[in-house]
């Protein structure tokens, strides 16, 4: 997928598709007029008779017959002009890449809204959502449908400085291709992709954007004292892995970035049930959101270092798994009664989380699909955001509000300590049905050593029916890239 600048002008060049955006509360004016008259008045027609009205992501094609250069027009609904901002620019953008899959359009001009806020920015809301909206997961059928590669040509508002949109193009390729990664990966079944395998696709990412990497093996997790992972990973053929790859800035702070990355999830000796069990094959994309943004964190290069850590194991029953019942230690000696083997992804990042403290992370985030309650609490739309420190609450929200990505946060009383203690260990790791999105979060806060600490829930949003832009290619969406991108900036800039 290709995203550049219009070189030439706007109705001097040749195009498969010429795309314009209509506002519902104002008339056809500016290009879609010039459009409109050429074409006879079609458009208005259009408009009038409501074939095509101008909400939010509704669309409307017709053939320009020769009258144009392009071949056809698109017209894209943006709704009410002040409700138009960055997030719904990059969805109406990916609804616009799907629409040229469907026309088949090899290359298509998009005139560029008039934005608010900076021109990098909106250019790069843009692209984002060409990239997002125009990715398919491959898949593994021996006859595949071909596909176009669209290429997308933006026409910039009049009078906009060239070289902020040549920076917001770079930008959004370069995040939207993190979070098509994230999404690959998440499409994966777990025979495809074990840990040991998305193991090294950390390892062919890091070497390709110049991380640093390094990959912790069972007996490297036993010398360690990694009891958690060790753990989950315990009834799988296919061992647990630890994850660590490392960007360097130039200034002292470190964020630590943590995913959850069981890459089948079936529940262990705690089964379960078989509905819609497949879909725990996306129950890595925690960790598939953290390698997508450290990949992008390499290219961008943030003033601040940043840790990225991924939890990777295969949740299964056997003779060899772990039990309810077992005690096991973690990697900061704290130990863990299992009572359910469901609830694997707090055992997990346990060693995680404390590894992260270990190495003097200033502030950890941790995401993971961690709850089905989460997805009863939100739905599909928001992350759900526990977290022991609320400036870096604060900067959570304020980060994914800029990426166009939705978190909620939960409270963390203190009160809800009681239900994960345990008789015979320092907590038991499924204290039951109230507030479980909450203790989720917070058993694993425990392993935080007392630094800021922030756990996004993102079992709702990780995978939906609507797609990473809503209503669009349904699975894994990738979700958390855009907002730990816009984290490190948002991390950085404070401390200047
Ligand atoms: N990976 C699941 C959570 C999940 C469920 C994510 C459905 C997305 C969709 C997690 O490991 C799990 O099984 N959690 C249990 C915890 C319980 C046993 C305390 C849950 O939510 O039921
Ligand atoms: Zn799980
Ligand atoms: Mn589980």
């Amino acid at each position: 997928m290709e995203v550049r600048l219009l070189e030439g002008d706007l109705w001097q060049t040749p195009a498969d598709v010429l795309a314009l955006g209509v506002y519902e509360d104002e008339g056809i004016e500016g290009a879609v007029a010039r459009v409109n008259q050429e074409l006879g008045g079609v458009l208005a027609e259009a408009i009038t008779r409501r074939e095509f009205e101008p909400k939010p992501l509704k669309s409307w094609h017709t053939y320009t017959l020769g009258r144009l250069l392009a071949r056809r027009v698109v017209l894209l609904g943006l709704g009410r002009r002040h409700e138009f901002d960055a997030t719904q620019l990059r969805k109406v953008a990916g609804r616009l890449a799907q629409e040229c899959q469907q026309l088949k359009a090899e290359t298509a001009i998009v005139a560029l809204p008039e934005g608010t806020g900076s021109l990098a920015g909106w250019v790069q809301a843009a692209t984002e959502g060409l990239i997002i909206g125009g990715w398919r997961f491959s898949g593994y059928k021996r006859d595949p449908e071909p596909r176009v590669e669209t290429r997308f040509w933006l026409a910039l508002p009049e009078a906009a400085d060239r070289r902020a949109a040549e920076e917001g193009v770079r930008v959004g390729r370069i995040v939207a291709e993190a979070q098509n990664l994230a999404r690959d990966l998440g499409w994966r079944p777990s025979n495809l992709l074990y840990p040991d395998l998305l193991a090294k696709e950390a390892v062919r990412v890091a070497h390709a954007s110049g991380l640093e990497v390094e990959v912790f093996d069972e007996s490297r997790l036993q010398e360690l004292g990694m009891g958690g992972i060790l753990a989950v990973g315990q009834g799988s053929q296919y061992p647990p892995r630890l994850v660590v790859l490392r960007y360097r800035g130039q200034r002292p702070q470190t964020l630590a970035l943590v995913g959850k990355g069981i890459t089948f999830d079936s529940g262990g000796i705690s089964l379960k049930p078989a509905q819609g069990m497949d879909e725990m094959k996306f129950d890595m994309l925690g960790a598939a959101a953290v390698l997508g943004a450290m990949s992008a964190i390499a290219a961008l290069k943030p003033p601040i270092n940043v840790v990225g850590l991924m939890a990777l194991a295969q949740n299964m029953p056997s003779g060899t798994a772990y039990k309810p019942g077992d005690v096991i230690t973690t990697f900061s000696g704290k130990t863990i009664e299992i009572l359910n083997t469901d609830a694997e992804g707090r055992v997990a990042l346990a060693d995680a989380v404390s590894y992260a403290a270990h190495l003097g992370a200033d502030w950890i985030v941790e995401t993971s699909t961690l709850t089905g309650a989460a997805i009863i609490a939100l739905g599909h739309e928001a992350a759900a955001l526990i977290a022991t420190d609320q400036l870096l609450a604060g900067e959570v929200v304020a980060a994914a509000e800029e990426a166009g990505e939705r978190v909620w946060q939960l409270p963390a009383y203190p009160e809800f300590k009681e239900l994960y203690k345990s008789q015979v260990a320092d907590l038991n790791n499924s204290p039951g049905r109230d507030a479980g999105t909450i203790t989720a979060g917070m058993i694993v806060s425990e392993f935080a050593d007392g630094r800021p600490f922030a756990h996004l829930d993102i079992a709702g949003p990780a995978w939906t029916k609507a797609g990473p832009l809503n209503a669009q290619e349904q699975g894994a969406t990738g979700v958390m890239v855009r907002t730990f991108v816009r984290l490190t900036h948002r991390l950085s800039r404070d401390l200047t």
